[in-house]
């Protein structure tokens, strides 16, 4: 299983502002992933949402008094920040910030964020004047210098009616920030490099030739890529996927565009990893209007797109160049042939036409096949656990390489 919040302990601190029914939504999140959630409500935040509902939701009563409560009272702060893997405030109003970033603990929130020695998420969400207040922000800056993450607002249209920065990012956003928090940064210093999703190779305005990929491997690369600590980018082809969380995305649609966008980012790239199903062939013309139909059959011609892996394979100094093979058959020999034409260290070759491996599935099937002559065959898993794999695989070619230049 893949995601990072899985069996995880974390703790939600709500406070008093109109975006705390949003917290609601975010528990929800955290509980269908699998973590286990203990809830503090401030006194503000419960004239907004009623403690009945986090309790309901999370299965365990929720903190809201430092005196008077039954549950292993007096040193619920102290047993809660122990076990806790990670802590968020949702959302974050100016007086938790103002009262963290002053190390004052008058409350259970407070107390309790002053004992706790894992990591902290807060989520600011506030009216646009208050937020740009320079003692808000001088609170803020404070907080994320003592190591704390501040989620910034995004900016619109705000409860109250005026507009700017302010407005609570939504929950899935902040989950995502929660998993961060919660891998280890062993890509920190990488640049990463994704390709992922399908091209289209215009015919007529109204036609094209693609293939059926969705995108989600090379998106979920890219999201444990960044979560893991690197600076990611995406080039995509034409996909129905949202922007993954802190990656540059750049949107294509053909293969000379992705090839041009690959080669913008590729010289600063440590890690490239090829997950997208670039389209080999191109109509060698492209008609400005619609072909009629008895026109088509006589008319379509194609030419060779380029190759992009195999130009990066032939200029590659010491990054690591992985690329996938989507293979209906001979999976072995057309991946190594792959490997060694392309110059790659390593290979992931996928049998597609299957529904739970290659092209549009949540799971994948891949045997891996590396430039010394190893190789591997992974069992069928999760997209997002096998971008663990590969990446660990990734670490453990550049780990060798280390070793043998030393
Ligand atoms: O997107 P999904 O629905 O999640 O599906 C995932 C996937 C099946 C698309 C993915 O796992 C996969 O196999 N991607 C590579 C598909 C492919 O184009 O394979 P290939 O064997 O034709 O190409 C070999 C390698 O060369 C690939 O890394 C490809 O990105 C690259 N290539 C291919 C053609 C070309 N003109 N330029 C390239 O760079």
């Amino acid at each position: 299983m893949s995601d990072p919040l899985k069996d995880k302990n974390i703790v939600l601190g709500v406070c008093g502002g109109i975006a705390a029914y949003k917290a609601v939504d975010l528990l929800r999140v955290f509980v269908r992933a699998g973590a286990h959630i203990r809830v503090i409500m401030t006194g503000a935040a419960q004239a907004f949402v009623g403690p009945t509902t986090f309790q309901a939701l999370s299965g365990h009563s929720v903190w809201t008094q430092m005196f008077g409560e039954q549950e292993d009272a007096p040193f619920r702060h102290i047993a809660w920040a122990e076990e806790a893997d990670a802590v968020v405030i949702v959302p974050a109003t100016a007086n938790i910030i103002g009262k963290m970033s002053h190390g004052i603990a008058d409350d259970p929130l407070t107390t309790f964020v002053l004992s706790v020695r894992a990591p902290i998420l807060v989520c600011p969400s506030m009216n646009v004047h208050m937020y740009e207040n320079r003692l808000v922000q001088d609170n803020i800056e404070k907080l994320e210098r003592t190591g704390i993450k501040v989620l910034r607002p995004e900016t619109g249209l705000l409860a109250c009616g005026d507009e700017g920065p302010g407005r609570l990012p939504d929950v899935e956003t902040i989950a995502e920030e929660v998993r961060s928090l919660l891998c280890p940064k062993d890509l920190a210093g990488e640049r990463v490099l994704v390709t992922a999703g399908p091209t289209q190779e215009p015919i007529d305005p109204v036609r094209f030739i693609s293939n059926p990929s969705s995108g989600k491997m090379g998106y979920v690369l890219a999201r444990v890529a960044r979560r893991r600590g690197a600076e990611v980018s995406l080039v995509s082809g034409p996909t129905v996927l949202a922007d993954p969380q802190g990656v540059i995305v750049i949107r294509v649609r053909t293969a000379e565009e992705m090839y041009n966008a690959v080669m913008e980012t590729a010289a600063k790239a440590t890690i490239i990893v090829m997950a997208a199903a670039v389209s080999d062939w191109r109509p060698a013309s492209l008609s400005e209007h619609k072909v009629k139909k008895e026109e088509m059959v006589q008319d379509l011609s194609l030419e060779q797109t380029v190759d992009i892996v195999r130009v990066l394979g032939e200029n590659k100094n010491r990054q690591i160049l992985v690329g996938f093979a989507a293979e209906t058959r001979d999976l072995e020999k057309n991946a190594c042939a792959k490997l060694s034409a392309k110059n790659l260290d390593l290979i992931a070759a996928n049998l597609v036409g299957h529904a739970d491996s290659g092209f549009g599935s949540d799971t994948n099937q891949v045997s891996l096949f590396y430039q010394d002559g190893r190789n591997e065959a992974l069992p069928l898993m999760d997209k997002g656990a096998l971008a663990e794999v590969l990446f660990n695989k990734v670490l453990g070619i550049k780990r060798r390489a280390d070793d043998g230049s030393d």
